[in-house]
């Protein structure tokens, strides 16, 4: 068996002239940027900052934002190099198929779909909540089993506004990609808008005494047990407890979930004009503005509000209604219902280039992959992912928890990405290469290690799940994929003829 083959960077660039399958070209860097920061801020400063201060790590969550932001940083860089050596839609996918050989390439594709697809699920759930709390406010009741599933409303079934709100996006990405960014455009405006009102109008009602203890105290808790402890607990016997600075690490695996996105900035590689100058700038400033504005934020939030007093599910929303500002909390409301929008539509875009660039290799159908001449986009792809998303947020979020999954599923891609750029420059030295990583091989390698880290500090049950997940992609690979692959030799009628192998 041969899972290691690689596919040539040549050929992967050379694919994307194929007409056929041909996406336009039409964004500069400050497009990449916004859609770096449009899909960046979102559920995860919204709603999972409250979470992770008030469940593990108190005012010190600020530093949560820290860690994770550096492991993130690692990361990017190790993208941007790939991204400026390997302009080929699909991001970490292609990379790896051009260094790693093709069952990685798979196993990090598949992982990405974990990342984009579920997250988009996740995010439109949590928009669904901002828009139900507008809804309501105007007087307008949804029936309990439609409205979205909440502390206090256990009976929610199916979540029509999240169904409602990924239908109307499908479309729009499926009517074209430029079109999709200058609605991003103005959505990114109001989210920054309304991100930074926190900050500001937050400061004046930040009391000193809610700093303290900064770093609470670790307590044991039922809640850090079984299946629900963090992996690094239960494989080194820890006592399962929450808070101190275990509590930083495990709420930096959690709000990690806030950075997701800049990556995602490399599947839009096809459609740079200039990827291999605009796609680095793009990753890295959409990164550096949100941990900027992630951490004043959380240094704002646990300021106005007791660490253990924060509202878990709208915190941003919530702290100003304590302070006696209503208004200013409908405000934030509507902003993350603007600013949630671009984040589930932008990771739409993303999972429909993952499956396209498999696709288009043979390792899923290829007739998926075909293009469409009117709008330049993969119109069978976009249908079918915005299906699975719409049963992901409507209904299946309803019953599981799956925002870990969304993490551990993108810190794995991180770890292999990272791992990818010393084993590519040793392979292809000859590679023009716009943007390289500094210190390598060992910044990739810490890189992948801070990845790997930030895994065990998830939950044993998203662990198992995970596990779960790769197990199938591992099904479908071995009785699909390995016998189809443009890299497999089997090439069928219709399948273009320029294959080699290296
Ligand atoms: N980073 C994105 C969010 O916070 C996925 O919603």
């Amino acid at each position: 068996m041969n899972v290691m083959r690689t596919k040539s960077i040549e050929q992967s660039i050379r694919e994307t002239d194929e007409p056929e399958f041909q996406l336009k070209k039409s964004l500069g860097w400050i497009d990449l940027t916004v859609f770096g920061i449009g899909v960046i801020i979102g559920a995860g400063i919204f709603t999972f900052t409250g979470k992770a201060a008030q469940a593990y790590a108190g005012p010190s969550i600020v530093i949560s934002f820290v860690v994770a932001a550096v492991v993130c940083a690692l990361a990017a860089l190790c993208y941007a190099e790939f991204a400026s050596t390997v302009p080929v839609s699909g991001s970490a996918y292609t990379f790896s198929y051009a260094s790693l050989g093709e069952i990685v390439a798979w196993i990090i594709g598949w992982d990405l779909l974990l990342e984009l697809a579920l997250g988009a699920g996740v995010v439109s759930q949590g928009w669904s909540q901002y828009a139900n709390l507008l809804l309501t406010d105007a007087g307008i009741h949804l029936p309990d089993a439609l409205a979205p599933k909440t502390l206090e409303n256990p009976g929610g079934q199916f979540n029509i506004l999240a169904f409602v709100l990924i239908v109307a996006l499908t479309g729009l990405v499926a009517w074209g990609i430029k079109e999709s960014m200058r609605v991003n455009l103005v959505l990114v405006a109001i989210k920054l808008f309304v991100v930074l009102f926190v900050i500001f109008a937050g400061l004046a009602y930040i009391k000193a005494s809610n700093y303290s203890p900064f770093i609470p105290p670790a307590e044991a808790t039922e809640a850090a047990k079984g299946i629900h402890q963090p992996l690094i607990q239960w494989a080194f016997g820890f006592t399962p407890s929450t808070y101190g600075v275990g509590g930083i690490f495990a709420g930096a695996s959690i709000v990690f979930f806030a950075y997701i996105g800049f990556d995602v900035v490399a599947t839009t590689a096809e459609e740079a004009k200039n990827p291999q100058r605009d796609l680095p700038i793009g990753i890295i400033a959409s990164l550096v503005i949100c941990t900027v504005l992630y951490v004043a934020v959380a240094f704002v939030i646990t300021g106005m509000v007791k660490y253990d007093k924060i509202d878990p599910s709208a915190a941003l929303a919530s702290a100003f209604a304590d302070v006696g500002k209503p208004g200013y909390s409908t405000i934030i409301s509507a902003g993350a219902v603007a600013g949630l929008t671009t984040v589930v539509m932008t990771l739409i875009i993303g999972a429909t280039r993952v499956v396209f660039a498999m696709a288009r290799d043979r390792l899923l159908p290829p007739s998926l992959a075909r293009t469409n001449p009117k709008t330049g986009t993969p119109v069978r792809i976009t249908i079918i992912v915005g299906l699975i998303v719409a049963i992901i947020g409507s209904w299946l979020g309803n019953h599981i928890n799956l925002e870990e999954m969304v993490n551990i599923g993108t810190l794995s891609a991180f770890a292999l990405v990272s791992l990818a750029v010393p084993i590519l420059r040793k392979k292809r030295p000859d590679l023009k290469r716009a943007f390289t990583v500094p210190w390598s091989p060992y910044l990739p390698i810490f890189a992948a290690l801070a990845s790997v880290y930030l895994m065990m500090n998830l939950s044993l049950e998203t662990w198992i799940r995970f596990l779960i997940w790769m197990a199938l992609g591992f099904v479908i690979y071995f009785s699909y994929g390995y016998h189809r692959s443009r890299l497999s030799g089997n090439a069928r009628e219709g399948d273009i003829p320029s294959m080699t192998s290296t």
